[in-house]
């Protein structure tokens, strides 16, 4: 056996020559987008949300995985990348497309709980993380990813991760898994 996807949404292809042009890199690894869209898939009506869409990989990867009852919002701060996903992604109505600061979208949100976030950028997982999991429905999943020492890493970064994965694994109200697989992920459950 190997952990090569052997499923993929069949706008990838056309999102990833996307972001080759736009010089970004940031997308999701396709091993952790089959995890996204298995973790979509298990929640049939959920409500997920995704912080950082980039051009739209992660966000690909969740609708190949939702049925159709189920809505993503995605927040973006660069509009120009976040356009990309808009023009491949934007007709599908299960989408919500939020452009912004995620910290500012975490902190004004008054909606429903997420059954499933992504946090995918800086809020919601070095800052405002507190607000990112109360978000988090009971038994709801809260998944990172980037986890594992990376080449591009700034300086102290490695600090950041460790002080993370410290304070999520210390909480009594989430139960979560390391996954040294990937880009390095933690998955946790909300239990309480
Ligand atoms: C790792 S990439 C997201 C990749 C995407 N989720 C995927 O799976 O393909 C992180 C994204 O977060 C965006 N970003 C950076 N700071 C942000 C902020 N304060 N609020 C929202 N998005 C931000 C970046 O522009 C970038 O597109």
């Amino acid at each position: 056996m190997n952990d090569t996807p052997n499923t993929f949404p069949t706008v990838l292809p056309t999102l990833r020559v996307a972001a080759r042009n736009a010089g970004f890199t940031m997308s999701c690894e396709e091993r952790t987008g089959s995890l996204l869209a298995v973790l979509a898939a298990a929640r049939p009506g959920g409500r997920i949300l995704e912080l950082g869409t980039g051009v739209g990989e992660g966000t690909a990867w969740l609708l190949s995985g939702m049925d159709q009852a189920s809505r993503l919002v995605t927040v973006e701060l660069d509009s120009a990348v976040q356009q990309v996903a808009r023009e491949q992604l934007g007709s599908d109505p299960r989408v919500t497309f939020a452009a912004g600061d995620g910290g500012a979208w975490l902190e004004a949100y008054k909606g429903e709980l997420f059954d499933l976030v992504f946090a995918d950028t800086w809020p919601g997982k070095f800052t405002h993380l507190e607000r990112a999991l109360e978000l988090v429905a009971p038994g709801g999943t809260y998944l990172i990813d980037d986890l594992c020492p990376q080449p591009g890493w700034p300086d102290g970064h490695g600090s950041l991760v460790k002080r993370l994965l410290a304070e999520l694994e210390g909480r009594q109200d989430f139960r979560s898994v390391r996954l040294a697989w990937a880009s390095g992920l933690l998955m946790a459950v909300r239990s309480a």
